[in-house]
């Protein structure tokens, strides 16, 4: 059993894992597993901010020190990260959840997870890698601006689950999926099982980058995560996860 450590508030378990992976000598801290009841600076994707209510969700981070993973392959942990919490929310809940690329898990077309990866690089190699993970889990509702593209495993299911069963489960799930990652240093083996809840698969999405938007055909992922897409000439190329943001047509998938 890795380490947990509990706080009740914390600005981001990100920057709380951080700032102990710093401190920490070794890899005493392998594996730990920062978890906060409440964050009040907590942090998405593209410098955006993630409201994080008290006392109903998951906000988690999970600190890898001096892993074995190159640097060029630790985006990919994010995609492993979330195929992990689709598989750990779907047993938990009997329900199937849906992965929006890269990394976003889907219920009912909203989302109830958003996944950051973080990297502290020494001397060439990362020194330690941090997988936030914040989990719409029983919240009961969401402010207006919100409403049409956030969802809790509550809303979707009408029932309560136990956040720290499902932190169990996620990290059981993890560890399983990031055996596998490391046999090839990328998603070869995991590729099935993403693609099969991948929602964009098959569909048209507009693509947010460096200001200019295009649109084409998802078309699955490559065994690195970059989403392979297809222009309207039939041209398939490939969308890398970093400063990217991927919709749907019509909606937020
Ligand atoms: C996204 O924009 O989709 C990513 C959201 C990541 C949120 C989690 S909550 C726990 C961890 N700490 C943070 O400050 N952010 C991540």
């Amino acid at each position: 059993m890795e380490k947990i450590f509990w706080t009740e508030s914390v600005d981001s378990t990100l920057t709380w894992a951080k700032e102990e992976a710093k401190k920490s000598v070794g890899k005493e801290l392998d594996g730990a597993l920062f978890v906060a009841n409440e964050q009040t600076a907590g942090k998405g994707r593209l410098g955006r901010v993630w409201t994080s209510v008290p006392g109903e969700n998951i906000y988690m981070t999970l600190l890898l020190m001096q892993p074995e993973v190159r640097a060029e392959n630790a985006s990919s942990l994010t995609l492993v990260m979330g195929l992990s919490v689709a598989e750990a929310v779907e047993e938990m809940a009997g329900i199937d959840a849906g992965i929006k690329w890269p990394n976003d898990i889907v219920l009912s077309k909203k989302k109830i997870c958003g996944i950051l990866t973080e990297m502290q690089m020494k001397e060439q190699k990362p020194d330690f890698i941090m997988i936030g993970v914040g989990i719409n889990v029983n919240q009961k509702e969401f402010q207006e601006e919100l409403r049409n593209k956030a969802t809790s495993v509550f809303l979707e299911t009408g029932k309560e689950m136990s956040r720290e069963e499902l932190v169990t489960k996620v990290t059981a799930c993890f560890w399983k999926n990031y055996e596998l990652f490391l046999k090839t240093q990328n998603l070869k083996a995991l590729k099935e099982e993403y693609e099969k809840r991948l929602l964009n698969k098959n569909q048209q999405v507009r693509i947010l980058e460096k200001g200019t938007e295009t649109i084409g055909t998802a078309r699955g992922i490559t065994d690195t995560g970059e989403l392979l897409v297809e222009d309207l000439q039939g041209k398939v190329r490939k969308v890398f996860s970093g400063e990217v943001s991927v919709r749907g047509l019509y909606s937020y998938v």
